[in-house]
């Protein structure tokens, strides 16, 4: 299918004159153009934050570009986290009343909150029961489409799409595909990283909030083509990436073994509470994960829900969400958080 970045992008984006700071040319010397205060008055002086952070991240994309080699740091965008990314890409792409998003539910919110906001029609394109991608279910409503949303692994249902199934898409389609890997560590399967330098078209967003233990942070990672990316940088709001948060970054970045251990512990956990779930009386089934959390059925999950609540275990109720019936998402803790969930949950089960 052939993809016209020129044309799926809007106009006004197109045409952005974006804003530009002294410190887009020149990062270090004697440093007198962006009205900061030449010295913090607290003790936090010693961490600079009387200056504002590096705009353009360089220090982390360079990072990011050595831990994941098939992308280069222009081909790496960095938010408030990645609904900040989401965000943008719907700002960029979609003209309000005009353009649509395409989704594919049960799956994240806030593709759907995103477009809301900004007056676009969101599409339905369901996964099927089993939980599977329908590509020619998604390739037949892409009418007004401009940005298509697949989440592998998918949240909530915790399980994977095969690639085949997301190239389908990707080579079928036109606009934007937006592939949000914020589970992908968790997965049997590898990232689609590698795909990005034969699909223009393709976005694969990841996070620190979930693998790396940063959801306090808010850092949102997005890759795609360098020209893509070097739009995104132009709409993004200049400072979007505050100093302790690039610096935090960092550090981790600096120990991807020590994120790799706390990986493999989680993946630990979930294949013995999925299995200890499903001995109990009252669970219904325990759905294949390839996430840090499980879906799990239970008979009266909304009475199940609040039960637990009450006894201080707080999961999430998901038996409202298509296909998702009875369904409970709970993520995986430390093992003593685990345990007392199993604890709680047996003893609510076995009293009805
Ligand atoms: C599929 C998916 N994408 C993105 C996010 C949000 O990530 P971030 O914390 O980077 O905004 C979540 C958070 O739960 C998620 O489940």
């Amino acid at each position: 299918m052939k993809f016209d970045f020129d044309q799926l992008i809007r106009p006004n984006i197109r045409s952005l004159k974006p804003y530009r700071s002294a410190r887009d040319d020149f990062k270090s010397g004697i440093l007198l153009d962006a009205n900061e205060n030449p010295v913090s008055p607290g003790p936090e002086h010693e961490l600079n934050l009387n200056r504002y952070p590096d705009p353009h991240y360089d220090a982390l994309r360079n990072r990011l570009s050595e831990l994941k080699p098939s992308v280069s740091p222009k081909q790496i965008f960095l938010g408030n986290g990645s609904d900040e990314a989401i965000d943008l890409l719907i700002r960029m792409f979609c003209t309000p009343g005009k353009d649509r998003i395409l989704v594919t539910p049960p799956t994240y919110g806030m593709y759907r909150v995103s477009a809301d906001i900004h007056g676009i029609e969101t599409v339905e394109a369901p996964l099927r029961p089993d939980f599977s991608l329908d590509a020619d279910s998604v390739l037949a409503k892409t009418d007004g489409v401009k940005i298509i949303f697949l989440c592998s692994p998918n949240n909530p249902t915790a399980n994977r799409q095969p690639e085949s199934e997301i190239r389908k898409v990707i080579e079928g389609f036109s606009g934007i595909v937006v592939v949000d890997e914020a589970y992908i560590d968790f997965s049997r399967d590898k990232s689609l990283l590698p795909l990005l330098s034969s699909y223009p078209n393709l976005v694969v967003m990841q996070t620190l909030s979930k693998a790396w233990g940063l959801a306090g942070i808010r850092l949102g990672m997005a890759f795609a083509s360098a020209e893509l990316i070097s739009y995104m940088m132009r709409v993004k709001p200049p400072y979007n990436v505050n100093s302790l948060t690039q610096n935090i970054a960092l550090k981790a970045l600096g120990n991807p073994a020590q994120t790799q251990k706390v990986i493999n512990d989680i993946l630990e956990e979930r294949t013995r509470v999925s299995e200890e779930l499903a001995t109990l009386s009252g669970v219904l089934k325990v759905e294949e994960s390839d996430a840090k959390f499980l879906l799990v059925r239970v008979e009266n999950a909304p009475e199940v829900y609040k039960k637990l609540a009450e006894q201080g275990v707080i999961v999430r109720y998901r038996g409202d969400q298509l296909h998702c019936d009875n369904g409970l998402r709970v993520t995986i803790g430390i093992k003593q958080e685990n345990d007392d969930l199993l604890d709680a949950l047996s003893k609510i089960l076995q009293t009805g």
